[in-house]
């Protein structure tokens, strides 16, 4: 049905590999490590997938990562959002994962990075799809945890082009990490990060001046803001913008209401991304089909995003 889209070459640059963990894999990988599941089967889960807030996703988000223990299942959990990727068209990904979910349940950051990174190398032999994966911090935990983590990540630095910044974003603006990303940026890693998405445009005016980021995840609260919505325009500063997400998490109460047409039009350089796939309802082709059918969204419209996402690579 929606081939035209599937056909156009796209990136994603927006995506967290926990969160692509889809409900039947989830119950396969409890199984396979005799993990006591408080769901009684898929249905069940996937009903309790209706959130008020970003607060009410997360919650679900790091219970469902509970699973994942293994290399294999870091393995396993990659390869299939890659097989996602392939099926629409997806030829470059630069996905995020979040080292501290798993490292906080005794995982070794090693046996997480290893599975990811495996299987990103066999999309790229295999599938014909690049990639460059972004640690991302929990801005929920402390900037000395933070400090530890991006120590973890220096033997394996290669493995990275860049850090992030996720998890709750009220109450925890990104200067709480400016320390944190001037060594990350020391160490060679460009830097992104989740800045208004429920957070205010002071929250992206942090992010761009204190974590000096190439890029802004989410970002739809510019709209607010007039002197930010000039910088982003002149300086050509991607969003990182994530339809499905942002209704699901009641961002927007409505995708009639969502405002990435209105940011295209105005000339800032929006991108569709999937953010959780697994968790709220599409991969990349179904974000793009949500813009259609509810904003109207143009092929050329559709053509200019994907684009876009091509332009705002990292890697
Ligand atoms: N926002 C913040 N943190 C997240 C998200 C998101 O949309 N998805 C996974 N972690
Ligand atoms: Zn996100």
């Amino acid at each position: 049905m929606y081939d035209w889209l599937n056909a156009l070459p796209k990136a994603e640059l927006h995506l967290h590999l926990e969160g692509s963990l889809e409900p039947e894999l989830l119950f396969a990988l409890a199984e396979r490590n005799k993990i006591a599941l408080p769901w009684n089967d898929v249905e069940a889960l996937r009903s309790a997938y209706a959130f008020n807030n970003l607060q009410e996703f997360l919650d679900l988000y790091y219970a469902g990562a509970n699973v994942l223990r293994t290399e294999q299942d870091f393995y396993d959990l990659t390869w299939a959002y890659l097989l996602k990727c392939k099926a629409q068209n997806v030829i470059h990904s630069e996905p995020f994962f979040d080292p501290q979910t798993h490292t906080d349940r005794g995982i070794p950051f090693e046996v997480v990075l290893r599975g990811i990174k495996q299987a990103l190398v066999d999309g790229e032999k295999q599938l014909g799809i690049s990639h460059g994966l972004i640690l991302s911090f929990l801005r929920h935990l402390s900037e000395e945890e933070a400090f530890k983590t991006l120590a973890q990540a220096t033997p394996f630095r290669d493995a990275f082009i860049a850090v992030g910044l996720d998890s709750s974003e009220m109450g925890h603006p990104p200067r709480k990490f400016q320390r944190v990303f001037d060594k990350a940026r020391s160490e060679g890693y460009l830097t992104v990060a989740h800045a208004g998405e429920e957070g205010p445009p002071e929250y992206i005016w942090e992010a761009l001046d204190l974590l000096k980021i190439e890029r802004i995840d989410h970002g739809v609260r510019a709209i607010e803001d007039e002197r930010l919505m000039q910088r982003i325009i002149d300086e050509q500063i991607p969003l990182t913008v994530c339809p499905l997400s942002n209704t699901k998490l009641c961002v927007f109460d409505d995708m009639r209401q969502h405002n990435i047409l209105t940011m295209l039009e105005r000339g800032v350089k929006v991108t569709v991304n999937s953010d959780d796939p697994a968790y709220f309802g599409g991969y990349v082709t179904e974000n793009f089909a949500a813009l259609h059918e509810s904003l109207g969204m143009t092929q050329e419209q559709a053509k200019r995003l994907a684009q876009n996402s091509l332009d705002a690579r990292l890697a």
